[in-house]
């Protein structure tokens, strides 16, 4: 099993370039199956994530090319069998986002039910309901979505009104989806607004859908009879950019992260600013400094423009070197406070009540053997690695790290970390 091992205690200096956003590439991945044409997808990062997609791609009947920054879909060959397995499906919860675009072309769909996960239940009634509100009849059968179209043969799915009970990223793009083909205009409200959403919306109008409105909390959809195939290039990841510029403020660096998208990072930055440190555009990205001592910061999570959630993390260790204490909300996930113990393990000084963290500054943290849990806690333990002095660090399970990080090792030694994979470390 692969460890991450850091030697910390030296601040980051330099240039990172960000990778293209998995939250984009994963649902514009999945609405090729709107179309039978190939398409080609760019700038995709190389993530444990894309492959599993890849995979069920491929399981589905679409041949599926993974190249360097590339994703090829070819053609459809043979009849798509509109169905997701267990074995796949359980690796990667955002597979369910094949059930739209599925049931949307072929009036029928077999989708496994992706179940809880490390940092929440995560339910997708959501998903569901909307779809049932398009006309879809919907069963549950042994841990599986069985969903067929309005009439007895499957057939496709009509427009509606629809309006969520809570905000939800993938809920929002599996209706966005579905709605572009369905017969009709579809009307979504209470919609997730993150840049993710507005980035599909765009490509799936590059594709011949009539969409209005992503980004913003209603979204208006004119269904079409049949959507083209695209060549497209995905935006940078934000979730990246924002984990890179809070390592550069928590070991006191100076970073460049280039193609950084400020526009989509403005709910964090200005948390970044009120503990202290130097944030500003440079050429395609943004530059972050620290000098002085970090002011602590109370941060309540909240779906986007708010502070991302996935940020969440990455951020309380740089508050668990304030001068100060902080209190952290966290409103979206229920149980996203998996990295707490293990930054303990480390020195940091933090009491959890409830979905509220309050953490007590100290002077540093010490290196430790470290369990990761989930991605972005993965991502708050490098940072911690990175800070800490004393001793080593070693992140065990890094394959939650792999997920959502590209070539991060690399990119942290580029920027003057002593980092290293180490392979065949203890469990
Ligand atoms: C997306 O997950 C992201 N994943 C997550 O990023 C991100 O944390 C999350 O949005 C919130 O920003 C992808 O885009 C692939 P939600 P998603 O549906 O869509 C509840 C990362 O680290 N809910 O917006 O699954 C749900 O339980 C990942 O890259 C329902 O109750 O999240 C949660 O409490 C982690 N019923 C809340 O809504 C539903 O039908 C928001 O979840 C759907 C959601």
């Amino acid at each position: 099993m692969d460890a991450i091992r850091i030697r910390g205690g030296r601040p980051l200096r330099g240039r990172v370039r960000v990778s293209g956003a998995k939250n984009a590439a994963l649902p514009i991945l999945c609405t090729t199956l709107l179309s039978a044409g190939e398409s080609l997808l760019r700038n995709v990062p190389n993530l444990r994530d894309i492959n599993t997609l890849a995979a069920l791609l491929r399981f589905l009947g679409r041949e599926t090319e993974v190249g360097e920054g590339t994703v090829r879909v070819h053609a459809e060959t043979e009849p798509v069998r509109p169905e997701a397995p267990y074995e796949l499906v359980k690796q990667m919860r955002a597979s369910v986002l094949v059930l739209g675009p599925l049931l949307a072309r072929f009036g029928r769909v077999k989708v496994s039910l992706p179940g809880g996960c490390a940092i929440g239940a995560r339910p997708i009634d959501q998903h569901l309901k909307g779809l049932e509100a398009m006309g879809a009849h919907i069963e549950l059968d042994r841990g599986y979505v069985i969903a067929k179209g309005p009439d007895a043969s499957g057939g496709r799915l009509h427009g509606a009104d629809f309006c969520f009970d809570i905000i939800t990223v993938t809920g929002t793009e599996n209706l966005m989806m579905a709605a572009a083909l369905a017969k009709g205009r579809t009307t979504l409200l209470n919609c997730a607004r993150e840049p993710e959403v507005e980035e599909l919306a765009h490509v799936l109008n590059k594709m011949g859908a009539r969409i209005q409105g992503a980004g913003s909390s209603q979204i208006r959809i004119e269904g079409v009879d049949e959507l083209e195939p695209f060549d497209h290039a995905i935006v940078a990841d934000r979730i990246e950019a924002g984990t890179f510029m809070v390592a550069a403020a928590a070991t006191a660096g100076d970073v460049l992260v280039e193609g950084a998208p400020m526009e989509h990072l403005e709910g964090f930055v200005s948390k970044l600013r009120a503990a202290g440190c130097g944030v500003a555009r440079e050429g395609d990205g943004v530059r972050v400094t620290r000098v002085g001592p970090l002011r602590p910061v109370d941060v309540t999570t909240a779906p986007y423009p708010g502070f991302p959630t996935d940020m969440q993390a990455q951020f309380m260790v740089l508050m668990c070197l304030a001068e100060g204490k902080s209190v952290i909300t966290e409103t979206i996930f229920e149980n996203r406070f998996m990295h707490v113990s293990e930054l303990a393990r480390m020195g940091a000084d933090i009491e959890v009540r409830g979905n509220t963290a309050i953490v007590h500054g100290v002077p540093t943290l010490s290196g430790a053997s470290v369990m990761a849990t989930d991605l972005r806690a993965s991502a708050s333990l490098v940072i911690a690695g990175l800070v800490a002095t004393s001793h080593e660090t070693d992140i065990l399970r890094v394959y939650h790290l792999d997920r959502g990080y590209e070539h991060i090792e690399q990119k942290l030694a580029g920027l003057g970390a002593d980092v290293e994979r180490v392979t065949g470390a203890p469990l």
